[in-house]
């Protein structure tokens, strides 16, 4: 396909982690190479690694001034490639590194579901405006008014990629290697149908410009892998007795290191990775190739998920901390001990979840706090499901359980009353000085909206940190119509204890919490402003308005939330 980037450069470059004076670019090269990048008066150069035929290179731009916006170069074996000279690419402004300015107050997007299609009229028709083209075309100053200031980062908070429901260029790549008529079929199926899928979610050129001059964070979800990955223990059976999941799970959570994963750490945190260090330490001209090793810590994280963590978190000064929580590859799914986190993800999580910070900001792909009416149907799914009520509803919960999505928090109460005490213990001050604020940012549900907590009334205490659970999805994914009218349903009243309801087979919650705005359903992307008396919020997507090449950006939602005095 013609309109994938040619050249030295397959794929990027995306920028990762970025903080005041240091940044981290990716690539994916179409050779084994040394990839440079000149930023300002700074030059910083990586060799390529190698996995299953493929070329990547990290490269770790240190001494660059803070707060500043500096442009870029990246090199291919002293070959020019970003700036690329495609043409498509000709009106966006040059990629800059934006280094954070210490102090200033964080601006952060986070989304979530998006499918990498067409944007012609017929698919537009089906799957809505892309709301990060839209953003990007924005961004660049393209369409409408003066953009306004950039976002810091973006948080990706899961389905960035489709493994399961694929594209019909996805289709038609598949089928020219192998029969979409046996399993997989048009599902992904190994690590070079992931490096493919990655190119063409990447590539299109208004979300590529995006990705090389925005710095991000990515957390998977389930469509990364597959459709509620990781429901329960019968999901995991199930899958495990196909003689398709096991490559599947292996190449996805390997590509998942390579494309998403590595870029998320700082340079001390990768540097505590085992795998990211044998690439580093590898001395001498020619590429390490990682295959074998990549694919055995892939098998060994789906198999034993405390051998490696997928979560990852950063502190901003005093102002700020980000959590981000892997609520899909670390849970405990025997029956008599489920759990969204393992205990020692639980652990890394309870050592984070403090106060001492003005903000804490906790990026989790599902909800913590959901609609009220689809809580208490979880946790009723998951205590029904667990035998709750006899054998018989035991197999109508698991039933419920996969085919009604019932697999969020809630479906996980053990964990679920866990993460809720944590908020209560961090508001309450009993975890250092209370943060003004604790959010939860998630997608998944393919709606939006934002919900308040406070404290059960029974734990006789109370607090003055705002808890907040902000939800964006999706980026470009709608729900169907007739799911609109359930989950608005679902959104009225507020959460509470559903003991005497469920006859004391679900734990009481530490939270409750109402729906402050929404839900709502536009394709769209949220940005957060941490001011200094509010949490300001705005979702935004595309509108056409007769030119399907220049979505214009407008709002979709703007929410404040009061701060106490700090
Ligand atoms: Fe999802």
């Amino acid at each position: 396909m013609s309109d994938l980037p040619e050249g030295a450069l397959r794929l990027g470059p995306l920028l990762r982690y970025v903080d005041h004076n240091s940044a981290t670019i990716w690539v994916e090269t179409a050779e084994t190479a040394t990839v440079r990048v000149e930023a300002g008066g700074t030059t910083a150069t990586a060799r390529t690694f190698g996995a299953h035929g493929h070329h990547y290179a990290l490269v770790e731009v240190t001494g660059l001034p803070s707060g500043t916006p500096t442009p870029y170069r990246v090199f291919v074996d002293d070959e020019v490639v970003w700036p690329s000279g495609d043409p498509d690419l000709a009106d966006f402004p040059p990629s800059v590194i934006p280094t954070l300015q210490p102090g200033k107050p964080l601006r952060l997007a986070f989304g979530s579901c998006r499918v990498s299609m067409p944007h012609d009229e017929e698919t537009n028709a089906r799957y809505g405006i892309d709301a990060l083209r839209a953003y990007a075309l924005h961004m660049a100053g393209l369409v409408g008014d003066q953009p306004d200031r950039w976002p810091d980062f973006v948080v990706f908070l899961g389905d960035q990629v489709y493994a399961d429901d694929t594209s019909p260029r996805m289709k038609e790549y598949i089928a020219s290697r192998r029969a979409p008529s046996e399993p997989p079929w048009d599902e992904l199926k190994d690590y070079q149908e992931y490096a493919h899928l990655y190119r063409l979610a990447w590539s299109d050129p208004a979300n590529r410009w995006l990705l090389s001059t925005l710095p991000s964070a990515m957390i998977f979800d389930d469509h990364d892998v597959r459709d509620d990955w990781n429901t329960s223990w019968t999901w995991r059976q199930e899958m495990e007795a196909t003689d398709w999941w096991h490559e599947r799970i292996v190449a996805g959570l390997g590509s998942y290191w390579v494309y998403q994963h590595i870029g998320n750490l700082s340079a001390d945190d990768r540097a505590e990775d085992e795998l990211w260090r044998r690439i580093a330490d590898h001395g001498g001209d020619d590429e390490l190739d990682v295959t074998d090793a990549l694919d055995e810590l892939a098998d060994r994280a789906d198999q034993e998920p405390t051998s490696y963590r997928w979560s990852f978190s950063r502190d901003f000064g005093e102002q700020a901390r980000l959590i981000v929580v892997d609520s899909r590859a670390a849970r405990v799914l025997e029956p008599d001990r489920r759990s969204m986190l393992d205990d020692e993800e639980m652990a890394w999580l309870d050592e984070r979840m403090r106060g001492d910070v003005d903000h804490l900001l906790v990026g989790t792909s599902l909800p913590l706090l959901m609609a009220p009416g689809l809580h208490h149907l979880e946790a009723f799914g998951e205590a029904l499901a667990q035998g709750a009520w006899g054998r018989l509803g035991s197999k109508l919960g698991e039933v419920m359980r996969q085919h009604a999505d019932l697999e969020h928090w809630a479906a996980f109460q053990g964990g679920f009353v866990q993460v809720a005490q944590m908020v209560v213990d961090v508001a309450s001050g009993r975890r250092g000085r209370a943060p003004r604020s604790i959010t939860f940012m998630s997608g998944d549900v393919h709606h939006s909206y934002v919900a308040k907590a406070w404290p059960d009334p029974a734990l006789a205490t109370s607090f003055e940190t705002v808890v907040v659970q902000a939800t964006c999805s999706p980026i470009r994914n709608p729900l169907p119509q007739v799911m609109k009218a359930v989950f608005k349903l679902a959104a009225k009243g507020q959460a509470r204890p559903t003991g005497r309801l469920l006859g004391g087979k679900v734990p009481r919650s530490p939270l409750r919490w109402r729906m402050q705005r929404g839900p709502w359903y536009d394709n769209n992307l949220a940005v957060l402003e941490l001011q200094q008396d509010r949490l300001h919020f705005w979702w935004s997507g595309g509108q056409a308005q007769g030119d399907l090449d220049r979505p214009r950006l407008e709002r979709v939602a703007t929410v404040d939330v009061s701060l106490p005095p700090g």
